[in-house]
């Protein structure tokens, strides 16, 4: 009877340091994964504002020069904005923040988009996505070079209107049968040239610049109003 309790106390004990190291192992396994895929989403993250913005254009650590900005009128349950400054010899050259295209073909297409002081578009990147590959991932640089398209564009060019896929007439490529993604991320960029637009003022006050002759006289309620993204046909 001894001998058979020893042997359940045993079975006991081992089982209990068994489940101890494998939890402990799975547990630390997470963590590291965790941290990990953490680390590359910002290094991905890091090598879209570079891409974006290159060295070369400003002189100031772009990666540590963040200002909050308003929440966006249009969507302010996302709350304040955070971006990316980049500047050199400490005038501000441009700003890049994120985006959210939320129609995208499987959810959330996430984006940065640069812009410079005058409005215009330095650069799109996709930094995360789950459309579908062959189809809706051509927003990827990798893939092709259809989100280059943006660059030097502006809230009148092209005219608002014509912020669109050109199947729904406006100017901008679609991809062979995968309509979606791409007017998605279309309107999404717009959408940031219009938050832009609408809060410059107070934007380059956040980026202590003076601010530009004759904007103290601009009413946020006409801009707004003359910004009216393209509706969808
Ligand atoms: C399995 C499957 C996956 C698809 N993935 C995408 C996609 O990632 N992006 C996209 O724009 N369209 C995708 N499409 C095509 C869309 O359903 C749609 O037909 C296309 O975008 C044209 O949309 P439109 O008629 O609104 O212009 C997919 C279709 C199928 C059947």
């Amino acid at each position: 009877m001894n001998a058979m309790m020893t042997s359940i106390r045993r079975s006991a004990i081992g089982l209990g340091l068994f489940a101890v190291i494998t939890g402990g192992t799975i547990a630390l396994t997470q963590g590291i994964t965790k941290d990990r895929i953490k680390e590359q989403a910002e290094r991905a993250e890091a090598r879209a504002l570079f891409d974006i913005i290159p060295e070369s254009q400003h002189d100031n650590d772009l990666l540590k020069d963040v200002v909050t900005l308003p929440a966006s009128a249009r969507q302010p349950a996302a709350g304040p904005v955070k971006v990316w400054v980049a500047r050199r010899n400490n005038h501000p050259i441009g700003i890049i923040m994120p985006a959210v295209a939320p129609d995208g073909y499987s959810g959330e297409i996430r984006l940065l988009v640069g812009i410079d002081m005058e409005g215009e578009v330095l650069g799109v990147r996709v930094t995360s996505h789950r459309e579908t590959p062959g189809l809706g991932d051509r927003i990827e640089t990798r893939k092709s070079d259809w989100v280059y398209d943006f660059n030097g564009r502006s809230l009148n060019n092209p005219r608002p209107n014509l912020w669109n896929v050109k199947k729904n007439g406006g100017v901008f490529d679609q991809f062979t049968g995968a309509t979606i993604t791409p007017r998605a991320v279309v309107k999404a960029v717009q959408k940031s040239l219009i938050y832009f637009r609408q809060h410059r003022q107070e934007i380059r006050e956040r980026l202590n610049e003076p601010p530009t002759p004759n904007s103290k006289n601009q009413r946020p309620e006409a801009i707004a109003g003359e910004l009216k993204p393209a509706e969808h046909s």
